[in-house]
């Protein structure tokens, strides 16, 4: 959702951020490089990336390994001014934070490490860290208590005068059995203090079982100089660590549930909350009534006052206030619906606007048409906007009346308040307030029906006579 999460305090001290996004994540199975996986429809990285423009940073690093071009431009589209860092083998998250420093230099800032994998973190997490961290440690980290703990780094702490001091961070891998009991995790996020960073990597080793440089191994290493380190907690379903399909998922239904809770913050009525699907950047005004099992793809926009009902897949379209979608409608991109438009059953819109008050309330593809203020587009009609090679334009006026079963061969104009019979196939362009009709002419043959009931009911009789 895009509701602004209000970050607590914004520190004077500046951040630098470094976005670790270069694992190869090979338990997702996937072509696609981890960090560009979506949650609710934008990729984890862009979420990141989201976060780090939202807490103004003054720089931020985004660290891939070779051939992950891929990441590089997704970045890049999403911010140009992000810097994209190498880090030439895959040696762990601390090698991965030391391929990102020398791009940042000697820098004043303190450096924000976010994982490319952990999508939800809140603004407002970052700023209790900042606030808990700022003059009182060197390092902070962020912690969580997920109901199975499972493979994640373990946070060895001690309580001290309110503060949580953090002693130690152990991997799984590491861990022994006690330690594997501990029920508060490491979400990877640290905040180091300015000019801190570089040396305190420079100390890590790999003598581990995986045989990486961890990350987490700075805070040893750092209580070892003398320095203090702690930890805050963060809400489990802002740092669900994404390695595997199921983790995924379960970001997804994390993400899903958030962006409930702020639809029906800002306003919406949600007849079953559990069955809408929003995307991250939905824009959902007050007084919008939404009905069960409706998916929200991106770019969605809708107006106070619209009601979407149930079943109704939406993406990339512009909803205005007082207008009815569905049930069961598909809007696809560049679909501009206007104000008090209705849309109905089995209607999709595709690349095509419908001004102020026009209707399709039943079984209709409207493609790259423009269609008019207070038209109706009655059942079965079809915009034939694709030969094969080429889409074309319908243009339907103001006021025009589209009579059913009608298929309007584009590029074709209708004019205002003109009429097309039902079942006409218009190829050519009509006035305004003209009718056109182009369909077969119906022809009456009187008796007919009778004349031929009766010999083949003769023909029939024959038949059973000779058997
Ligand atoms: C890491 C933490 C673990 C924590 C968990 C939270 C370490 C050593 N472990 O484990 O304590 O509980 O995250 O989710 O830090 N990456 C690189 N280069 C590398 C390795 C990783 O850029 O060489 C990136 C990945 O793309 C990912 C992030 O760093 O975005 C974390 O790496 P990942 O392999 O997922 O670490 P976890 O095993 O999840
Ligand atoms: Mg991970």
């Amino acid at each position: 959702m895009t509701a602004k999460i209000e970050a607590q305090t914004s520190p004077a001290q500046p951040l630098s951020i470094i976005i670790l996004a270069a694992g190869k994540g090979t338990r997702m199975r996937s072509a696609l490089p981890k960090v560009l996986h979506e949650v609710g429809r934008r990729a984890m990285l862009h979420h990141v990336l989201a976060l780090a423009q939202e807490l103004e940073a003054r720089e931020c690093v985004v660290v891939i390994g070779p051939g992950m071009e891929e990441v590089a431009a997704s970045a890049r589209a999403y911010h140009p001014r992000v810097i994209i860092a190498l880090q030439e083998r895959q040696l762990g998250t601390g090698d991965a934070v030391r391929a990102a420093l020398p791009v940042l230099g000697a820098t004043d800032a303190d450096i924000l490490i976010l994982f490319g994998d952990t999508p939800l973190i809140s603004a407002k997490a970052i700023a209790q860290l900042r606030h808990a961290r700022a003059g009182s440690a060197a390092i902070g980290v962020i912690g969580f208590r997920p109901a199975d703990p499972g493979r994640y780094g373990r946070l060895v702490t001690r309580p001290e005068n309110g503060a949580l001091v953090l002693e130690r961070i152990v991997e799984f891998a590491e861990a022994s059995a006690e330690e594997r009991e501990i029920g508060l995790c490491n979400s990877g996020i640290f905040l180091i203090e300015a000019g801190r960073a570089a040396e305190l990597l420079s100390q890590i080793t790999n003598a581990n079982s995986k045989g990486e440089y961890y990350l987490t191994d700075i805070v040893e290493i750092a209580l070892r100089q003398g320095l203090r380190t702690i930890a805050v907690e963060a809400d489990v379903h802002e740092v669900l660590g994404v390695n595997s399909r199921a983790d995924l998922a379960a970001a997804e239904a994390a993400f899903q549930a958030r962006a409930r809770v702020a639809a029906l913050e800002s306003g919406a009525t949600l007849i079953a909350p559990d069955t809408v699907y929003f995307s991250a950047d939905t824009s959902i005004e007050s007084d919008v009534h939404i009905g069960p099992h409706v998916v929200f793809g991106p770019g969605v926009r809708v107006a106070s006052g619209a009601r979407i009902e149930a079943f109704s897949h939406i993406e990339g379209a512009r909803i205005d206030a007082g207008a009815r979608i569905g049930p069961f409608a598909r809007l696809r991109s560049g679909a501009q619906i206007g104000a008090g438009v209705h849309v109905g059953n089995f209607v999709e819109v595709k690349n095509s606007a419908l001004r102020a008050g026009a209707k399709a309330n039943h079984l209709a593809y409207i493609g790259d048409a423009d269609i008019g203020a207070n038209a109706n587009i009655g059942a079965g009609t079809i915009t034939c906007n694709y030969d094969g090679f080429g889409k074309f334009e319908t243009k339907i006026g103001a006021g025009a009346f589209i009579g059913s079963n009608s298929s309007l061969v584009a590029p074709v104009e209708i004019g205002a308040g003109a009429y097309v019979g039902s079942g006409s196939v218009i190829t050519q362009s009509v006035p305004n307030d003209a009718l056109a009709i182009g369909r077969g002419k119906q022809e009456i043959r009187e008796g007919w029906a009778a004349r031929f009931r009766e010999r083949k009911m003769r023909e029939t009789a024959r038949k059973k006579g000779k058997e």
